[in-house]
This record gives structure tokens, C-alpha cells and sequence, in this order.
């Protein structure tokens, strides 16, 4: 069995600087601490041993400025670029096409721009796949959730949903190779378009397992997320002496 990589990246970042997106760089090309999103994430995932390989998907035009970073970074002979699509799950679904895996073998998800992974919640991750064949990492909800109906000038609750039954679902989000392609498969010719891999594989009848993830795993998305990732970092290196 080995574990495969696949980071999807070819996302535009058009909430990190709304109506701007196409003059700066994508959000996971920013810098944190001195260094571009995307390595960081990628420093997260070669640091695991169990990882075999890793695809990375970017928009055609960044294919060139990534490969040269990663082999600045030395990850070359680990990981790969290829070109993603226009929304998150074509994007995935190019990267599952260029992986030689098997059935048995496990493919990771994890967003680009979730720089502050630990790899102890990965090795929890691959674990739990190796046992349930559909892990994702979540985190339990703090706060009350509410259903709401969008009404012209807001949202009106129609229920309030007891937080114990609610996680945010974050990633890496696992699963067996064989499972997450047949699930796809089935999502393309349903036209079926999910917001993350767990919904694509949930709807095919496997039941996914949640693996505790904390608030540091946070996706940057909006204006202020790279000041609190530099924190956590910080606070990281601190407690690392
Ligand atoms: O848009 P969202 O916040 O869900 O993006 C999550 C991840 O999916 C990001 O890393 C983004 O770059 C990626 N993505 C992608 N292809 C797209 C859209 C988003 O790889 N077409």
C-alpha cells in the first residue's frame, strides 16, 4: 500500500483580493514567513515518510513558476504538476488521472492553501483510511449553526442544528484509490459537482470517518487568514524552542 498526494491549487483567490484576482498572484503563491503558501504545505506532506508521491494542480499559467520552485525546494523527484480545471473537483479529477495508483493504495486531498497541516494529523489521517477506507479531518463546531433561507435582503433561520451532530469539514480528506475513482466516475456522469471529495464519495454509499483537526489547519481565504497563519506559526517555532 502506499499513499498518494494530490493538492489541488488552480484556484483564483478572487476572496483573498476581490475584483483583483487576475493583477496579483493566487493566494497560494503568496508568501508566509518569507516563503510562497504552496511550499509550505508541500514541506507538511514530504515530511511524512509514509507519502509516496505528489501531484500538485495549477491553473496552465503557473505551471512553469511552480516546477521551478519545487525544484528549488528539492522536492522534485517527489512531486508533480499538472494542469487543474475550472472548479475544484476537475481540478482533483486531473490530478487522480495522472497517479499509477491501485485500489488498495491511498490518495490524500488536502487544499493547497492549508499551509499549517501537521504531520501528525496526517499520519492520524492515513491511519484512519487504512481502517475505514474514507477518513476526512474535522473540526467540531463551537459555534451554534443555523439553516437559514436566503430571503432578497438576508437570511431568515428556518432550524437550529445541534452543534453535537455538526464538524467542519477540513482536509486531508482520504480514501482508497479504487473508491475515490469509482465515486468521481459516478459524480462526472451524474453531473454532480461537490464542494469537497468527501461529499463525492459520501454519495456513492461509503460512510467517511472524521479524524479531530484543530483550528490552526486554517484555509487562507480572505484578507487577515495571513496574519493569523504567520501567528500560528510563530507561536509554532516558539514552542519548538
Ligand atoms: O475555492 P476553495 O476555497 O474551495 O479552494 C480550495 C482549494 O481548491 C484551493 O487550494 C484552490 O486553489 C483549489 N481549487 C482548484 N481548482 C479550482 C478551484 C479551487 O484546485 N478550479
Amino acid at each position: 500500500m502506499r499513499v498518494f498526494v494530490i493538492l489541488p491549487a488552480a484556484g483564483l483567490g478572487t476572496r483573498m483580493a476581490p475584483g483583483h484576482a487576475t493583477h496579483t498572484a493566487p493566494k497560494q503563491f503568496l508568501e508566509l514567513a518569507g516563503v510562497p503558501i504552496l511550499i509550505h504545505t508541500l514541506r507538511a506532506f514530504v515530511a511524512v515518510p509514509q507519502v509516496f508521491s505528489l501531484v500538485v494542480a495549477v491553473r496552465a499559467t503557473e505551471m512553469e513558476r511552480l516546477s521551478a520552485q519545487v525544484k528549488e525546494h528539492g522536492f522534485a523527484e517527489r512531486v508533480r504538476v499538472v494542469e487543474g480545471g475550472d472548479t475544484r473537483q476537475e481540478s482533483v479529477s486531473n490530478a487522480l488521472h495522472a497517479l499509477d495508483c491501485h485500489d488498495d493504495d491511498i490518495v490524500l486531498v488536502h487544499d493547497a492553501v492549508r499551509p499549517l497541516i501537521e504531520p501528525a494529523v496526517i499520519r492520524r489521517t492515513i491511519e484512519a483510511v487504512e481502517k475505514h477506507d474514507a477518513a476526512i479531518v474535522g473540526l467540531p463546531a463551537l459555534d451554534t449553526i443555523k439553516q437559514v433561507e436566503r430571503t432578497a435582503d438576508g437570511a431568515i433561520v428556518t432550524a437550529t442544528i445541534p452543534r453535537e451532530y455538526i464538524v467542519q469539514a477540513q482536509t486531508p480528506q482520504g480514501f482508497r484509490c479504487g473508491l475515490l475513482r469509482r465515486a468521481f466516475a459516478e459524480a462526472e456522469s451524474d453531473g454532480f459537482t461537490g464542494t469537497d471529495e468527501a461529499s463525492v464519495v459520501e454519495r456513492a454509499g461509503t460512510d467517511v470517518f472524521v479524524v479531530p483537526g484543530s483550528a490552526s489547519n486554517l484555509k487562507i481565504t480572505q484578507p487577515g487568514d495571513l496574519e493569523l497563519a504567520e501567528f500560528y506559526l510563530k507561536q509554532r517555532s516558539a514552542a519548538a524552542g
